[in-house]
Formats: structure tokens, C-alpha cells, sequence
């Protein structure tokens, strides 16, 4: 580890045992509502899952473990290399693959998929996001699910924003600063850089990375839905997980669960 005040400016996604914490709490909760709304909107056993931008795999891990037969890929090596170790190391097996989200091809048809923490806002333009719902829709069979999360911009968002939070994981403790540095409602970009300070002992390590997501209020997400006619949206959620509460897709809804499902039958 690397010490001193001065922060590497370098994709935190090449330190995936940081990354890996980030989000690591909620991997539990998260796992529970994708089996709860396979339960619900699939009118099958689900057994076949796949993550696009499945990064260090969190959910793959916890999936398998419980018994489904995983997929995913990630457009990045690193988490992937990453991920095969903790698999190994667990004892468990998954399909993984290197691709984009806009164009990829999975290895077998799968009963539902899921992305969740806005991954899916990297893809910056209208045709890429389109291109990756049709090629999921492609991967789903008839009434299978897409599990989509990410946070939607209502219209009247304070757009100054920063979040922090911190984890802590086998004598390494993490603080992360997500900013947002800028946003650009008529582009569609919202600018943010993620700070991860890192601390093991007396060592210390800082990191900055710089990046873009595609924005979305609720009707521009209707839009784009309209443009994928495999696609049909069931219900929306937010991240308090709760399956029992579908909530109303409109302007005040943040943080989104988006359950669509591959039209047709088997
Ligand atoms: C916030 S992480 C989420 C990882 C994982 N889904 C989770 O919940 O732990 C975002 C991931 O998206 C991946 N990613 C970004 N753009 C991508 C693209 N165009 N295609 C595939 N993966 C992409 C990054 O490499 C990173 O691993």
C-alpha cells in the first residue's frame, strides 16, 4: 500500500478489493429481493441468472451460494480476475465473460438477469442504452425478468450532492466520497468523482477517480422503454427492497428497482 497525503488518480475498479467493500452490506438485502421478485413476476422456477457489469460480483458470489446457476461479465479484466479468485476460494462456479453492456452475447438463455447501483447510467448515449435493454431482453426467456436498478433524477433535484459512507472489512477500513462535480440536464451527463481513503494499520492510501453517468428523469426512462417493445415494465421499487411495496414510477421517485419482463411465453 502506498502512503502519504497525495491521492492516485486511478479507476478505483483496478483496486477491486476496495471497490468490493463498497457496496458489500447490502449485498444480502439485494440478493433476497431478486429472489423475492423472480417469486413474484416469473411464472417459473428461476433457476438461470445473469449480472451485466457484474464488477467484483458480490452478488454472484451470494447467488451461486444459494444455489443458482450464475453469468456475468463486465467490461473490465480486473474485477473479473478478482471475482474468479473469490469463486475458487468459495468453492463455487459461475460463467463469466469480458463485454459491453451495449453489445454482448450470453453464453445460454438465462430466467432473469440483474444490474443494479446504477451501472447502467455508464452507457452515456440513447442507443447504447437501448441496444443493451434489447440485448438483455434477447438473453431472457419468455417471462423472465430484468431486475434494473439505478437512481433516477427527479425534476426537482438538489444537484450539489455528496455521499459518504465507510466499510470495513479484515483490518482494512474504507471511507468513500461520492461527489457530484457537475451535471448537464440538456447533455444528459451528470459528472462525479468517487475518493476512497484507505487505512490498514498505519498504512494509508488515497484514491480519486473521475467518471460519467447518463442521467434519466421517470419520462425519460418511459421513453427508452417504449423504444424496447420486448420489454413490459411491471413494477417499480426503491432500495428499502421491499417487495410487498411497489411504488408508483413518477417525478419524485429516486433510487429505482425497475422489474421488466421479456414478453411472450415459452
Ligand atoms: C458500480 S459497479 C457495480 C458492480 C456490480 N453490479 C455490483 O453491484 O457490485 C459498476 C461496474 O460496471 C462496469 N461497467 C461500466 N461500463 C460498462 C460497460 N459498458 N459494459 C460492461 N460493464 C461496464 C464497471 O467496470 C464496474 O465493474
Amino acid at each position: 500500500m502506498v502512503s502519504g497525503r497525495q491521492a492516485l488518480a486511478a479507476s478505483w475498479y483496478d483496486f477491486p478489493q476496495y471497490y468490493d467493500m463498497a457496496f458489500r452490506d447490502e449485498t444480502r438485502r439485494e440478493a433476497d429481493f431478486i429472489e423475492a421478485a423472480c417469486r413474484k413476476y416469473c411464472p417459473f422456477p428461476v433457476r438461470r441468472l445473469l449480472e451485466p457489469a457484474c464488477g467484483t460480483g458480490r452478488l454472484i458470489v451470494e447467488l451461486a451460494s444459494r444455489g443458482y446457476e450464475m453469468s456475468g461479465f463486465d467490461l473490465r479484466g480486473e474485477p473479473l480476475r478478482y471475482l474468479r479468485h473469490k469463486l475458487v476460494r468459495r468453492g463455487l462456479r459461475a460463467e463469466l465473460f469480458q463485454a459491453d453492456m451495449a453489445d454482448f452475447r450470453p453464453p445460454q438463455p438465462v430466467d432473469a438477469a440483474h444490474n443494479t447501483w446504477n451501472s447502467f447510467r455508464y452507457l452515456l448515449s440513447e442507443q447504447a442504452a437501448r441496444r443493451h435493454l434489447q440485448r438483455v431482453a434477447q438473453s431472457l426467456r419468455p417471462g423472465g425478468i430484468y431486475i434494473l436498478g439505478f437512481h433516477l433524477l427527479p425534476l426537482d433535484a438538489d444537484e450539489e450532492c455528496t455521499e459518504r459512507w465507510t466499510a470495513r472489512h479484515a483490518g482494512t477500513r474504507v471511507a468513500y466520497t461520492l461527489r457530484v462535480l457537475a451535471t448537464d440536464r440538456r447533455r444528459r451527463r451528470e459528472r462525479l468523482r468517487i475518493s476512497l481513503l484507505v487505512r490498514r494499520g498505519t498504512d494509508q492510501l488515497r484514491l480519486r477517480d473521475e467518471f460519467q453517468f447518463r442521467m434519466y428523469t421517470a419520462s425519460q426512462f418511459r421513453r427508452l422503454l417504449r423504444q424496447v417493445p420486448e420489454l413490459e415494465l411491471c413494477d417499480v421499487y426503491d432500495f428499502w427492497y421491499d417487495i410487498d411495496q411497489p411504488l408508483e414510477l413518477n417525478d419524485e421517485i429516486s433510487d429505482t428497482l425497475f422489474i421488466l419482463r421479456r414478453k411472450g411465453r415459452d
